[in-house]
């Protein structure tokens, strides 16, 4: 959003120099400079912009104390009670929308990831508490099983030892509806398996959530960006797990398109790429193809690489926070899922 800075000249300092007869030595036409000149004009040319309205803040969740997260600096694990003061700052700032990730110890994770169908699991309480203090925010979770399997697959393993389909689908449609009866508005399938989109449809509907949403993650790339995610998730070892026999090749972008177009006709709502930056191509071929709104993750490695250089001085934070959001906002995402919600937020007023 631009708005003029009370210390910004008016005339820039890169303004060329007259030149000394009244005409020009140039006769050009067209001098596009004309648009970047002056600051008020930049701002009214802008053609994209970003708002409050844009962003779903993630969190992570915890049944423990509130605890930092190292490689995600700014972020915590926190317990439900921090997640309501969280949940109001982003009330106050206007953003609209959160979605959640439980971070359990070893002995919530099993290979069949039973916690995942808990009805008093972590990620129903804090959907049930966090609806009823805020009804006012549009509350998304994520339906997956690695923050509940010891092997930290988004699956059941047949015993051959690769992801089960058909079994996890089954499973998801129970979660689904577990978080849809919580009071999640939209539910968020992030395990790229097969039909689940179609199956957790019909889940919801015959359980009598036709109002619960799906944000299906359509696009989603088996990417090494992920490897902080999982160290907050308690899978450090895992970082860099093989999910390639279900998360998208990075090489592939037809095949996230098909994926796109599967999930739209099985009746996702919004379907979602990740990560979001650098697949900036993804993003603008869907946005050509869909009417459906689609949104973009920018994932835990995308920011933490900016925090990264940022702490050794080499790229300034602010303007690379909002450089990055402003390209995957430029390239046609509508909805950002990002951890620098709620600081780009409040930055918006400095750009
Ligand atoms: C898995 C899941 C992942 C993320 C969100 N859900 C990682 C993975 O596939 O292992 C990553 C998000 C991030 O890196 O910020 N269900």
């Amino acid at each position: 959003m631009y708005l003029p800075q009370k210390q910004e000249p008016l005339q820039c300092r890169e303004m060329p120099a007259p030149v000394s007869s009244k005409q020009s030595p140039l006769t050009l036409v067209r001098r596009l400079r004309r648009l970047r000149e002056h600051p008020g004009v930049r701002g009214l040319v802008q053609e994209t912009r970003l708002a409050p309205t844009d962003f779903i803040m993630p969190f992570f969740i915890t049944e423990g104390p509130k605890e930092a997260l190292e490689a995600l600096p700014g972020q915590w694990r926190l317990p439900i009670e921090d997640l309501l003061k969280h949940c109001e700052q982003l009330v106050n700032l206007g953003i609209l929308g959160l979605c959640l990730f439980p971070c359990l110890g070893p002995k919530y994770k099993t290979p069949c990831a039973s916690a995942a169908l808990d009805p008093d699991g972590l990620v129903v309480r804090a959907l049930l508490a966090v609806k009823a203090a805020f009804p006012q925010l549009v509350l998304m979770s994520d339906v997956a099983l690695d923050p509940y399997t010891d092997h930290g697959h988004d699956g059941l393993l047949c015993p051959q030892g690769h992801v089960d389909n058909d079994a996890t689908v089954q499973q998801l449609c129970q979660v689904a509806v577990l978080h849809a009866q919580a009071g999640a508005d939209w539910v968020g399938p992030s395990d790229m398996m097969d039909g689940r989109v179609g199956a957790i449809r019909r889940a919801l509907d015959k359980s009598g959530h036709e109002r619960t949403g799906i944000i299906s993650y359509s696009a989603k790339f088996s990417s090494a960006y992920y490897g902080p995610f999982r160290q907050a998730l308690g899978n450090k070892e895992k970082r860099a797990l093989d999910k390639r026999s279900y998360q998208l090749d990075p090489a592939n972008g037809r095949q996230a398109l098909l994926e796109a177009q599967l999930d739209e006709d099985e009746g996702a709502d919004i379907l979602l790429v990740k990560p979001a930056g650098l697949y900036l191509d993804v993003i603008s071929q869907l946005r050509q193809k869909t009417l459906l709104p689609i949104a973009a993750y920018q994932v835990s490695g995308e920011y933490a690489q900016i925090h990264a250089a940022a702490q050794r001085g080499w790229l300034d934070l602010n303007a690379c926070m909002h450089e990055s959001l402003l390209a995957i906002k430029r390239a046609g995402a509508e909805v950002i899922l990002s951890y620098f919600a709620v600081e780009a937020v409040k930055g918006l007023r400095s750009f």
